[in-house]
């Protein structure tokens, strides 16, 4: 393979990866999914913390997970919105989170959360190169206690990065970025 099929391949996988909001119902193979979490786990880390940890949940986990958000929807927008809440995340095939060290060190602290971030997309493009979407989630669910708890660890001993749906991708939407001229600062 010469650099410019490289370069080629692996700008495909970056360009072509969309965040995925509708899946098929099939859930891809574990070992597609062990896979990507290999290549993942090579994301810079300043120290070497290896700060990550990807935890696969199973039925009972994503139940409560749904169930957990049900409520709190039900709570913020009533009945209606709850179900239809239920109902499409019941939908999700794939379920995972990853979640980050926390240490006393503030400066630790966020650069091991910038590590699990690089983790995150190494784990997108990985999924995305086999054709698997993924889609990074974040908000009230995530942020309550008892989504910690049901991870296995009291809330604050570990940061939840995200919560990442998986699956075939039902359709792939489009997306756009500003002209990179507007994103670069020439200096002298
Ligand atoms: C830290 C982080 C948190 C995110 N949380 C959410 C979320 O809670 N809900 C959501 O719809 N998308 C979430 N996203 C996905 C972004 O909305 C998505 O990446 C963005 O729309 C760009 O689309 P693309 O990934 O297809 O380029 C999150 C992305 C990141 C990096």
């Amino acid at each position: 393979m010469t650099m410019a099929d490289r370069f080629d391949a692996i700008a495909d996988v970056i360009r072509s990866r969309r965040t995925i909001e509708t899946f098929r119902p099939e859930v891809p193979p574990r070992e597609a999914i062990l896979r990507a979490i290999d290549l993942a786990r090579w994301a810079p880390n300043h120290k070497h913390t290896e700060p990550w940890q990807f935890h696969l949940l199973g039925p009972e986990t994503t139940d409560a997970i749904v169930r957990l958000n049900t409520e709190l929807v039900r709570l913020a927008k009533g009945a209606a919105a709850a179900a239809a809440k239920h109902s499409r995340w019941s939908a999700i095939p794939g379920w995972m989170v990853l979640s980050c060290n926390v240490s006393e060190d503030p400066n630790r602290t966020e650069e091991d959360y910038a590590a699990c971030c690089c983790a995150a997309q190494n784990l997108a493009l990985a999924l995305w190169a086999e054709g698997i979407g993924m889609k990074w989630s974040t908000g009230a669910v995530t942020n309550t206690a008892e989504f910690s708890r049901l991870l296995g660890f009291e809330p604050g001993v570990r940061r939840i990065v995200g919560l990442f749906w998986y699956g075939y991708p039902g359709s792939v939407p489009e997306s756009r970025r500003k002209p990179v001229d507007e994103i670069i600062d020439n200096r002298p």
